[in-house]
């Protein structure tokens, strides 16, 4: 018979678990026959002893097992699924699916909303006015077979035992562990289905893993689950020094998102979602190589499809798709007031952390899952790293619904930098990791 006790002995000893000895565990603490302070000591010996990828790949099934799992092989064709750790301003989601879609993979995307500098993807996808994200599995189904691609909130008892790990981790300074992160942000992917994963780690201030280092042993340690499991997974490491794109903001970044499906949108937003995009593709097996996916993204911006195929995601949600064409119909914050730089000089750096809590504090994301957000509002950056500026010449535009906006303007003057010598723009993509 299998004891807690043996188990974070055993691990405690720097030995390796069977995976026996994880499922047992995960088993015990969802059904409650293993207590919190057990897990606790057995985490903490893993933030300490670590993991190898074999434990991490059997902790991650035994999560994915703890609860239900969503069925797609009802939808043709392979199902690849993107996530990001998460950074300032991240629109990528909103981009992908329509233009991933518009090449012929089939998008079925689960998305949240969760706390952080603006609302998730679900949030954002609100702001168009009617748009909802509760479909039933069969229309969800329906839909992905019918135009490629549907966006729904998470239903279902997806990763119960990630859940209450998460919590136990969140109290027990336990939650900045490779393993226990990776395992957590695979489980949850592959309970949603996927087939294919492509990863995007963030790294930099604006991100959960503020290093190169930590990034790259967390993109490692994700792509070796993924492979493991049988699942196609991938994942490139992109910056997150300064804030992605140039929109903060719920309605902000649809309009962002909308500019870049027509072929306007920030350098740098559209050639992650071109990065990204090729890997999608390739694995979803609509192209050879990475440069034949590329030329198939760039031809559904030019042609307008992937922008055509985002309107009929929003129709056959029931939202107005004439928002491609007519960007006033999204909300818009009663007023616009420039931040205007107090010296002349370069953009040098940026606490992008910062400037997402300068936009949370316009109402644009929660601090708590009872807040609620105002989808107007939020930041438009008009200088980034490497641009010259003037005094007196706009920074960022702050879209408020309120005149009182001190707070969130002095945090952009105190987090924004400039100086006298020019610095080159952060490098956007690193490094691809590949199993
Ligand atoms: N995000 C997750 O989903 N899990 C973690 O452990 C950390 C970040
Ligand atoms: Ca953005």
């Amino acid at each position: 018979m299998l004891r807690m006790v043996d188990v974070i002995e055993k691990k405690r000893n720097g030995d390796v678990l069977t995976k026996e000895e994880i499922t047992f565990f995960i088993k015990g603490y969802t059904a409650g026959t293993i207590p919190d302070y057990q897990v606790s000591a057995l985490l903490m010996t893993i933030f300490f002893k670590g993991m190898t990828a074999e434990e991490q790949a059997h902790l991650t099934m035994a999560m994915v097992e703890s609860g239900d799992q969503i069925d797609l092989s009802a939808i043709d064709g392979v199902k690849v699924d993107k996530h990001s750790t998460g950074g300032v301003g991240d629109t990528t989601t909103l981009i992908l699916v329509p233009l991933v879609a518009a090449c012929g993979v089939p998008v079925a995307k689960m998305s949240g909303r969760g706390l952080g500098h603006t609302g998730g993807t679900l949030d954002k996808l609100e702001a168009m006015e009617g748009f909802h994200i509760e479909l039933t599995k069969e229309q969800f189904v329906k839909q992905v077979n019918d135009l490629k691609l549907a966006v729904i909130g998470q239903s279902g008892n997806l990763t119960p035992a990630d859940q209450k790990i998460y919590a136990l981790r969140d109290v027990t300074a336990t939650v900045d562990s490779i393993p226990l992160i990776a395992s957590s942000i695979m489980s949850k992917k592959i309970a949603a289905g996927a087939d294919a994963i492509v990863l995007d780690v963030k790294s930099g201030d604006g991100a959960f893993m503020k290093t190169l280092e930590d990034s790259k042993a967390l993109a490692e340690s994700m792509v070796a689950i993924g492979n493991k499991v049988g699942r196609n997974t991938m994942a490139i490491i992109s910056d997150m020094s300064q804030p992605l794109g140039n929109a903060i903001g719920n309605s902000l970044e649809v309009v962002e998102a909308i500019e870049t499906l027509k072929g306007n949108g920030p350098k740098d937003l559209t050639e992650l979602c071109l990065v990204l995009g090729s890997q999608m593709v390739v694995l979803g097996k609509k192209a050879e190589t990475l440069e034949e996916a590329r030329t198939m993204l760039e031809n559904v911006i030019k042609d307008g499809s992937a922008l055509k195929l985002f309107g009929e995601l929003i129709e056959s949600q029931g939202g107005n798709k004439e928002v491609i064409n007519d960007l006033t119909l999204l909300p818009k914050a009663t007023y616009e007031i420039p931040v205007l730089a107090r010296q002349s000089g370069y953009i040098t750096g940026m606490n992008a952390d910062d400037i997402g809590i300068s936009a949370m504090l316009l109402g644009a994301g929660r601090a708590t899952k009872e807040d609620e957000i105002d989808l107007a509002v939020g930041i438009v950056l008009t200088k980034k790293i490497g641009d010259t500026v003037e005094e007196g010449e706009a920074i960022a535009i702050i879209h408020a619904n309120t005149e009182d906006v001190e707070q969130s303007a002095e945090l952009l003057h105190e987090h924004i930098f400039i100086g006298e010598t020019r610095v080159e723009p952060p490098v956007l993509v690193g490094e691809v990791i590949t199993g």
